[in-house]
């Protein structure tokens, strides 16, 4: 059977590097990896938190240099999504990651750029780029980060807020999320990941954002609950990320279906595929599994993300008729 039809709306390019592309993007370059071999580096992916990811999520990057390294990460992931009935994908990248490294921001997005050029008619995936500013680094290095990408908007459909959580809320960046909101692109922002319910209250009402990424401690918070499902808020869950980061110890104890309950716009993604073992469909047959989930809930899922994807009407509902004529 093939995969249901699906928009993955929370997926960092950077987390869908596999062990076999950072150990040939290593060789090319002659960038020396603290890892013996591929299940060398495999074995380190044991995380206890956020933190303890970034920390390898980030020492990794350092494979990526060229302007063909993006577009190479960015074809393997579309030959994945494709596999995984992505129809859409609205894809984050992490400029500050790799500029401070000294890759310039024109060859991150001039790579990403020319292999999602090619994702309609290669893969059959539409797609939308979203630059996110690291929440651990100042609202003056975010503030510079989108003055430098002025040139390429007409690239970028939105910007977002990712990194370390805990001690860097959302309100820090509300000028910075001004000056995208003024030029047109969407916002959205990683809250009540690790973070409090207040996080996602400030990236609502301070941030003014489109769709939360992640969200899962808003149910901490009744009157939160209730606003994001007054407004059809979306939320990207990714249920195999938050297992493996630990903000829940099983799959079986992960408030998806609560939260669906709940009556929330909840989508479900991949986040960091090649770290957290699985791509979304993955993401769906795990949950459907450690949940019970029902096909006509899966569906849900799949139409949810259409419904949350930053899609003009005529497209979008193309889609969902995908969805309606896809049966198991
Ligand atoms: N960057 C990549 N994955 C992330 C996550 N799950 N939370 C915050 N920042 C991230
Ligand atoms: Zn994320």
């Amino acid at each position: 059977m093939s995969p249901i039809p699906k928009a993955e709306l929370h997926l960092h390019i950077e987390g869908t590097l596999e062990p076999e592309l950072a150990f040939a993007l290593a060789e090319r370059n002659g960038v020396d990896l603290p890892y013996a071999s591929r299940d060398d580096l495999r074995a380190a992916y044991s995380f206890s938190g956020l933190q303890s990811f970034l920390d390898l999520y980030y020492s990794l990057m350092a494979v990526l240099r060229t302007e063909d390294d993006f577009a190479d990460l960015a074809h393997a992931y579309l030959a994945r999504a494709r596999e995984q009935g992505v129809r859409h994908a609205e894809i984050f990248f992490d400029p500050q990651a790799h500029t401070a490294r000294g890759v310039p921001l024109d060859t991150v997005i001039n790579g990403l750029g020319r292999a999602l050029d090619t994702a309609p008619e290669t893969y059959g995936i539409t797609t939308r780029l979203i630059m996110c500013f690291l929440r651990d680094e100042s609202a003056e290095s975010a503030l510079e980060t989108f003055e430098s990408a002025r040139p390429h908007l007409h690239r970028i459909a939105g910007v977002g807020l990712d990194s370390a959580e805990v001690g860097n809320p959302p309100s820090a960046f509300r000028e910075v999320y001004a000056r995208a909101r003024a030029a047109g692109l969407k916002c959205v922002a990683h809250a009540g990941e690790e973070g409090p319910p207040s996080y996602v209250w400030e990236a609502l009402d301070v941030l003014g954002v489109d769709r939360v990424d992640h969200g899962v401690r808003s149910l901490e918070d009744a009157a939160l609950v209730a606003r994001l499902v007054a407004d059809q808020v979306p939320l990207t869950v990714c249920p195999l990320s938050n297992v493996r980061l630990r903000v829940y110890d099983r799959l079986a104890d992960h408030p998806l279906r609560l939260m669906l309950d709940a009556g929330l716009l909840v989508t479900v993604n991949s986040d960091d595929p090649a770290y957290f073992g699985g791509y979304v469909d993955d993401n769906f047959t795990a949950v459907r599994d450690a949940l019970g989930l029902d096909e006509e809930t899966l569906r849900t899922l799949a139409r949810n993300s259409f419904q949350a994807a930053f899609l003009d009407e005529p497209t979008r509902q193309a889609y969902l008729a995908e969805v309606d004529a896809h049966r198991a």
